[in-house]
């Protein structure tokens, strides 16, 4: 097994690497910023960054020149001269006859409903690895991580703005001002997005309540923020109090591998404050409000019962520049090591990094998304 010294500080491999722009709707952050091209050039390694890759999320491309990686015009001169591909977003269809024998691609893959890009992956037998099964030491996601930490935080920007009369709200200021009192949060959820959440809006000067089904993280919370958050046990009795006295509720409840369970109904909506907010950011696995349907940044909000609901499902892409630097800061250890041993070693050296990968040598390697497409799995250790 290769150390971590061994591979961060000696390229036994070069690459060439490729950072096209995304394509997909809306989607605005990149893959490698320049700092990552900055590191992989130092190591000997190639960078091709296609023009304009990193505007949106405010890289422009002489940041990127200027430490050594190379513009390139047209995104088939990236894909079709790389030897791996970084990117963000899952591949679009007008993204797949870019695939080639060979080719690694390192991205967020979300392959079990995708049969069409799953099937194009192991046609042209890419080394497909996924940001989002990538585990570490702990067992736990570390390349989600960062997107949760951004959706939680800015959770409460964005519920604040919408609490505004022009948005919608009913024009409460979260911190009050001395002499009236501060406005109510309801957190359901005490994950990263809930913990996030709670940061931003006992920083901002509201009252707080965080309800969780797990006693165990409400203890940690309530120890973590010393008393000045509101721990409440998951139950429909408890959350049917706490939404109705709320000004902003966040929804960010997580069952893995599960649709979000509907734990605030519409009957609890509708004895919710006229103006009220809610922020629903489990709604990329359904929603864990009842009321709650998928919204995008062009249209993010609308009203059921006089209530006003956020649902995007990207809501990372609002603050790309942010996004992309916490994307990358988790990302780009694993890109680096596998620029300095190539895929096949990088990914024997570290079993958490393994289930990463999805696709290998026309194989699917990743049992959820076999068992989801039904089809046939093949598990690494015959491959690797
Ligand atoms: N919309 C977006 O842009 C966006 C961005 C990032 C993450 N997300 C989503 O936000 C959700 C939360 O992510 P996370 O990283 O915080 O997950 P997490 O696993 O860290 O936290 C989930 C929490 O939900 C709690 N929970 C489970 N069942 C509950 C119940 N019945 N009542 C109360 N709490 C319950 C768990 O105990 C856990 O503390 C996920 O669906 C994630 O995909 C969305």
């Amino acid at each position: 097994m290769a150390t971590q010294s061994s591979t961060e500080s000696e390229s036994e491999n070069q690459m060439i690497i490729g950072v096209p722009k995304e394509v997909k709707d809306h989607e605005s952050r990149v893959g490698i910023t320049p700092a990552g091209a900055k590191a992989l050039t130092d190591a000997g390694h190639k960078v091709l960054v296609e023009k304009d890759a990193g505007l949106l999320s405010s890289f422009p491309d002489e940041d990127y020149q200027a430490v050594g990686a190379e513009i390139v015009g047209a995104a088939a001169n990236v894909w079709g001269n790389a030897d791996m591909v970084v990117k963000v977003k899952e591949p679009v269809e007008q993204e797949y006859w870019h695939f080639r024998e060979g080719l690694v691609l390192f991205t967020y893959l979300h392959l079990a409903p995708l049969k069409a890009l799953t099937d194009k992956l192991l046609e042209k037998k890419v080394t497909g690895i996924a940001y989002e099964t990538v585990k570490d030491r702990l067992g736990t996601l570390p390349l989600l991580t960062p997107m949760s930490e951004v959706a939680g935080r800015l959770s409460v920007q964005v519920g604040a703005a919408y609490l505004e009369k022009e948005h919608g709200g009913r024009g409460v200021l979260l911190g009050g001002v001395p002499g009236v009192p501060p406005g109510n949060v309801c957190i359901i959820g005490g994950g990263i997005v809930g913990t996030n959440a709670a940061k931003m809006a006992l920083g901002l000067g509201a009252k707080v309540t965080l309800v969780d089904l797990s006693l165990n993280r409400l203890r940690e919370l309530d120890d973590i923020f010393s008393g000045r958050l509101h721990t409440l046990y998951s139950n429909a009795y408890n959350i049917e109090r706490a939404t109705a006295e709320a000004d902003l509720v966040i929804g960010g409840v997580l069952i893995p591998g599960a649709a979000a369970p509907k734990i605030v109904t519409r009957g609890m909506v509708s004895k919710m404050k006229r103006g009220a907010v809610i922020v629903d950011v489990a709604i990329d696995q359904g929603g864990c409000i009842e009321t709650a349907k998928p919204t995008t940044h062009s249209n993010p909000s609308y009203e059921v019962d006089g209530v006003v609901h956020y649902c995007v499902t990207n809501m990372p892409a609002a603050v790309p520049n942010t996004s992309t630097l916490a994307l990358t800061n988790a990302t780009f250890p694993y890109v680096m090591k596998l620029a300095n041993l190539g895929a096949q070693a990088a990914l024997q050296a570290d079993a958490g990094f393994a289930e990463g990968l999805n696709t290998f040598n026309g194989k699917l390697t990743y049992k959820a998304v076999a068992d989801n497409q039904a089809r046939e799995f093949t598990p690494l250790s015959e491959l690797l």
